[in-house]
């Protein structure tokens, strides 16, 4: 892919909420999955955990917790990206914890 067409790529780009009933296989899951391990992270820690969730009652927890998001429930899968605050402390201390709390509470707020 060339610069022109990454750029086409990026203005076509656009958050979906609306699913269908298929269940994901884990050779779709993997897709996802394996180039979001490619994001740069600091010191490179990787400091952070998936959950993939297909359970209902486990949805259902989230759904509670992401103020009434429909779409949560919709979703045959959902990926929960956690801060994982031993990895960043293991390198940056309690600076490490202090910006992780930063962007956890950054993704807390409702839209
Ligand atoms: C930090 C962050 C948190 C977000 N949280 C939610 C969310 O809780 N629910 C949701 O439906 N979309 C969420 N979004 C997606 C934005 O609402 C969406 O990107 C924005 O409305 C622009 O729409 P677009 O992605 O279609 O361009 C979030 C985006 C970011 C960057």
């Amino acid at each position: 892919m060339d610069s022109s067409e990454f750029l086409g790529f990026l203005r076509t780009r656009s958050s979906v909420r609306e699913y269908s009933d298929d269940e994901l296989t884990s050779e779709e899951i993997a897709s996802v999955i394996l180039p979001a391990e490619r994001a740069p992270s600091a010191g490179n820690r990787e400091s952070w955990d998936v959950i993939i969730v297909t359970d209902e009652s486990v949805k259902e927890g989230l759904f509670d917790a992401a103020y009434q998001q429909q779409h949560l429930l919709q979703a045959p899968c959902v990926f929960v990206v956690c801060a994982n605050y031993v990895r960043s402390m293991s390198q940056y201390g309690e600076r490490g914890a202090f910006s992780m709390r930063c962007r956890t509470q950054r993704l807390r707020r409702p839209i």
